[in-house]
């Protein structure tokens, strides 16, 4: 379903009833990474999920994307959605930047946050001048080069080798990310906020998820996520890397299932 938003309109897809779980995507990805939560976790909740501007079949929209203008997009959505009661906020990697700046920005709207392969600090000088590096290459070259990037480093060395149709899979899921919305993402990413003191805030339960493999984030800095927020829980995939929820969606159903009884 399209819904509109401030100057645009986003891809939705708002399934199953009851407490709601908002699922907010990596980059450059879209929702259908979050298909098979999608599929298995709406039997007992309400699952929402967004295409973020300029990400699947959500149009690009001029200027960089912000993480809270993201943030905004998202919280729009739940209004658009007659949502009334805060939900849990589960972000992956870009998805957890928006999900920090949607808890600084509108802190009412959620109730529990699943933080996966993500982090909380801005980027340092070094993966700026890579931001900046991808962004020229992007403008001269398409979305190719960073899509066969990122194709490459997104999965776990095993679930390359274990796992041939998931990885035809992924490259069908980011091949769906325009090159202007590769572009502002990355502008957006560059220059995102540090989270890392707004770690001591969050007073509401709070799962982070981290594949074991992840070629992206470390366990050293999930680790220190999850113990910035008093009220939390680390999970560690084995065999999984950025994108646990696709590498073992079977595991990563099971724990969200168990932390949502939980609370
Ligand atoms: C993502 O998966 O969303 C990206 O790897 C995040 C990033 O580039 O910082």
């Amino acid at each position: 379903m399209k819904i509109e938003v401030g100057n645009t309109q986003l891809n939705v897809e708002d399934r199953g009833s009851g407490s709601v779980l908002l699922l907010i995507h990596g980059f450059p990805l879209n929702l259908e990474m979050w298909r098979p939560q999608i599929e298995d976790l709406s039997n007992h909740k309400r699952v929402i999920a967004v295409d973020l501007r300029g990400h699947g079949h959500s149009p690009p929209t001029p200027g960089s994307y912000s993480m809270d203008v993201l943030a905004d997009d998202c919280a729009a959505v739940l209004a658009a959605l007659r949502v009334e009661d805060p939900v849990t906020v589960c972000g992956l990697s870009m998805g957890g930047y928006v999900s920090f700046a949607l808890f600084r920005r509108h802190p009412q709207l959620i109730s529990a946050l699943i933080l996966s392969a993500t982090r909380p600090g801005s980027d340092s000088d070094l993966a700026k001048a890579n931001r900046e590096k991808a962004i020229a290459e992007t403008k001269q070259h398409g979305s190719q080069p960073v899509l066969d990037k990122m194709l490459k480093i997104l999965l776990a060395p095993d679930t390359y080798e274990s796992k041939p149709e998931l990885v035809k899979n992924l490259a069908e899921i980011i091949a769906l990310t325009s090159t202007k919305g590769i572009l502002s993402a990355l502008a957006g990413m560059k220059d995102r906020l540090d989270s890392t003191m707004l770690l001591g805030q969050i007073n509401i339960p709070t799962l982070v998820i981290h594949g074991a493999q992840d070629q992206i984030i470390t366990l050293n800095e999930s680790e220190s996520m999850a113990s910035g927020v008093k009220n939390s829980r680390l999970e560690i995939i084995p065999v999984a890397g950025h994108l646990p929820n696709l590498e073992q969606p079977e595991m990563f159903n099971s724990i969200v299932s168990d932390f949502l009884a939980s609370i």
